[in-house]
Formats: C-alpha cells, sequence, structure tokens
C-alpha cells in the first residue's frame, strides 16, 4: 500500500481524512486528545515537506445538520498547539469561500474544514458531494483509521475523483500491528476478549481461533459461556440465544488446539446502579453465581490464572473489558489483567476496541503496552477479517 513517503509532496494540496471524532466535556472543550495526537505525525510530515494540509474529519453524528456543539473549532485551537503553528480552521467543508481559502495557503500550511458530517451526503456517500470535497485537493490521504470501516464520502466517495490516494502514518501502523503481527504472531499468541455481549464479538471470536494459541474469555460475556458448559449464571447479563454460538466456539478451539479460558471466579453482587456507578455488596463467588446475584467481573483466582498465561505469551491482544470498569468496586480484574500485559515487557501487546483503550489507559498502563489502536468498531472488524472501505480504496 502506499504511503505519504511514496510521493511528492511539495506544493501540492493534500486532503487528509483524520479521526478528530474526540470525546468533548461539558464546556464543550475536548476531554481526550489521543486521537488528535496520533494523526500528528502525518501531519508533520506533509508539513516538514512543504506540503499544503487540507484536515477534514468528522465529530459525533450531527445527522447531516450544522449543529455548533459538533463543531471542529475546539480541535483546531488543540491541534494549533500541538504543533506550535497555526491551523486556519474554515467555517465549512465545501463552498467558494473554502476553496478559495485552501487556493490560497502557503506551502507547509495547515486548514482544517468544518465537520464533514453537517452534510447528510457525506454518510450517504454522495458522489457530487464526493467530488466538491475532492476539488479542494490534488491527493487523498487517508489515515482515519478509526472511521476506515465507513464507507463514507470523506473516507471513500472522495478517492474516485483524486489520485495518487495513500496512507499515512496513523494507518500503516495500524495495518501492522493488528494486521502483519496478529497474522504471523510471535507464539504463544493469546487474545484476550472481554465485554458485555457475545453476539458483539462473534465474528471476531471466529477469526481469531484460527490465530490464537490461547483465547481468555471475560466480562459478563464469558457468563453465556458458562451457561454453556452447564454452569448457573444468577441475575448475570447472558444472552440465552447465544449459547449455540458459545458451544460452536468451545468445539472450535478444541479442534483446533486453542487454550479456551473462562473465568474461575467472579465477583458477584445482588445491585447494580448503573448511574450512581455504584453496587450492593460484592463477594466472591463461582464458577456458579447464586441466584440472586449477578457477576460484575472476574475473581482473584481467574485473575491468577488468566496473568500466568499472559506471562507466558509473545504476543498479546485485548479487545474487550473483564467487568463494568466504570464503576470502582467492579474494575479490579480489568485493572489488574491490564498490569499482567504491562509487566510482560517481551510480549507484543495490542489492545484494541474503544473500552479497552480507556480501561488500559484509566489503569496507568497505557505507556507499557506496545500498541493502542485508535478504531473502536474499525479495528473490531478489521480483526474480523472484513476489508474497510477507507483502505480498500488507497492505492
Ligand atoms: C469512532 O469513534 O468509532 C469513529 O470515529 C467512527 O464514528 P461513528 O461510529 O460515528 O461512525
Amino acid at each position: 500500500m502506499k504511503t505519504v513517503r511514496d510521493i511528492d509532496l511539495t506544493g501540492r494540496r493534500m486532503f487528509v481524512r483524520v479521526d478528530f471524532n474526540v470525546p468533548l466535556d461539558e464546556n464543550g472543550q475536548v476531554s481526550d486528545i489521543t486521537r488528535i495526537t496520533a494523526a500528528l505525525p502525518t501531519i508533520q510530515y506533509l508539513v516538514d515537506h512543504g506540503a499544503k494540509v487540507i484536515l477534514a474529519s468528522h465529530l459525533g453524528r450531527p445527522k447531516g445538520k450544522k449543529d455548533p456543539q459538533y463543531s471542529l473549532a475546539p480541535v483546531a485551537k488543540i491541534l494549533s498547539e500541538l504543533l506550535q503553528r497555526p491551523v486556519l480552521f474554515l467555517p465549512d467543508c465545501i463552498g467558494p469561500e473554502v476553496q478559495g481559502a485552501v487556493e490560497a495557503l502557503e506551502n507547509g500550511t495547515v486548514a482544517l474544514l468544518e465537520n464533514v458530517r453537517f452534510y447528510k451526503e457525506e454518510t450517504d456517500n454522495d458522489e457530487i458531494f464526493s467530488k466538491k470535497l475532492a476539488a479542494l485537493a490534488d491527493t487523498y490521504v487517508n489515515d482515519a483509521f478509526g472511521c476506515a470501516h465507513r464507507a463514507h464520502a470523506s473516507t471513500a466517495g472522495i478517492a474516485k475523483f483524486l489520485s495518487p490516494k495513500v496512507a499515512g502514518f496513523l494507518i500503516e501502523r495500524e495495518l501492522q500491528f493488528l494486521g502483519e503481527k496478529t497474522a504471523n504472531p510471535k507464539r504463544p499468541f493469546t487474545v484476550i476478549l472481554g465485554g458485555a455481549k457475545v453476539s458483539d464479538k462473534i465474528s471476531v471470536i471466529d477469526a481469531l481461533l484460527d490465530k490464537a494459541d490461547n483465547m481468555i474469555i471475560g466480562g459478563a460475556m464469558a457468563y453465556t459461556f458458562l451457561l454453556a458448559r452447564g454452569h448457573t449464571v444468577g441475575n448475570s447479563l447472558v444472552e440465552p440465544d447465544k449459547i449455540d454460538i458459545a458451544r460452536a466456539a468451545m468445539q472450535k478451539a478444541q479442534q483446533k488446539n486453542v487454550n479456551l479460558l473462562l473465568p474461575i471466579d467472579s465477583i458477584a453482587t445482588d445491585r447494580i446502579d448503573f448511574g450512581a456507578r455504584a453496587i450492593g455488596v460484592a463477594q466472591v463467588v463461582g464458577p456458579d453465581i447464586p441466584a440472586n446475584m449477578s457477576g460484575i467481573d472476574i475473581g482473584p483466582k481467574s485473575v491468577a490464572l488468566f496473568s500466568e498465561t499472559i506471562q507466558n505469551s509473545k504476543t498479546i491482544l485485548l479487545n474487550g473489558p473483564m467487568g463494568i470498569f466504570e464503576i470502582k468496586d467492579a474494575a479490579k480484574g480489568t485493572f489488574a489483567i491490564a498490569e499482567a500485559i504491562a509487566k510482560n515487557r517481551e510480549a507484543i501487546s495490542i489492545i484494541g476496541g474503544g473500552d479497552s483503550i480507556k480501561a488500559v489507559n484509566k489503569s496507568g498502563h497505557g505507556n507499557d503496552v506496545t500498541f493502542i489502536s485508535t478504531g473502536g468498531g474499525a479495528s473490531l472488524e478489521f480483526l474480523e477479517g472484513k476489508i474497510l472501505p477507507g483502505i480498500d480504496v488507497l492505492d
């Protein structure tokens, strides 16, 4: 795949799709700059090589309306601070004013367009809208891994009208870690999957059972697996209609010689208040969970068992938390697994999926892992083996 390294940049107008879909706080200020910093290497490289950089992104889901609460203006301010150079914020993403402004850009300067999702044509992947975006530039760069699974105008449609179309460094790195490092992993390769639902992870479980040596399943989805193994799960979150899928996954693991590990104990409680982020009395139970209780986290024996497997691994992929880590009393298991991953300095450790990224950062081990993907849905779809439209359109 071609990247920005492979093309002449001086004086070229580059349409660079980035994923600046960042969280905002109650005052409309950016509360997490991870996705902005992740795009800096490409932007800096383009600036250093004399390109005219036109950045485009979405923010939130404004449903095709110009809604000021989804403006990218606060992002422009932070980007300018991080780059230590001015960023020209344009109040629209198409139209004569924008066209005039980008034509007047000097070499090595940066402009940021307003939210492309202020037009419904963006998510419709409308051809005329794609053409209007393309008219702003000579070359297409996609560095928005987080939304590469969307076939939208600025992530896919535009590529029809621009050439060359190349990847930025962020996409290159994502493909290197989520792709190459898991396709030909150093073994043992341990996959740790968590999260609430089996249904969200069916395809990824199936795809990774073809590659892994160990598969650890935690989070509420483990209770559907435990149910399939004949355990009681009390009031835990389960998907009874997915028991067959869990059973099939366990059979496949056996056939493929994958060591599939489920929690051998859990932290359970009789009350969960998501709003107040509080629980009733917590106790260690398991593997069976009493009738009136819900499993909310993996227990200490499971942490020890999983950590031992993690310690003996050479490649580790984490996708999904082990419990309701947003609630303090149900976060220990997730943080302990993050710590076990961080401690294994010999292994390549890859963290993917929105919740696991939050959890690993919150555990304080964000800097101790090899790679943190910027993709939530995109990293999951990529690991499932799907072709991502935003990558498919590149040279
Ligand atoms: C994300 O945050 O996962 C990406 O930016 C995609 O956003 P979307 O789910 O609104 O398309």
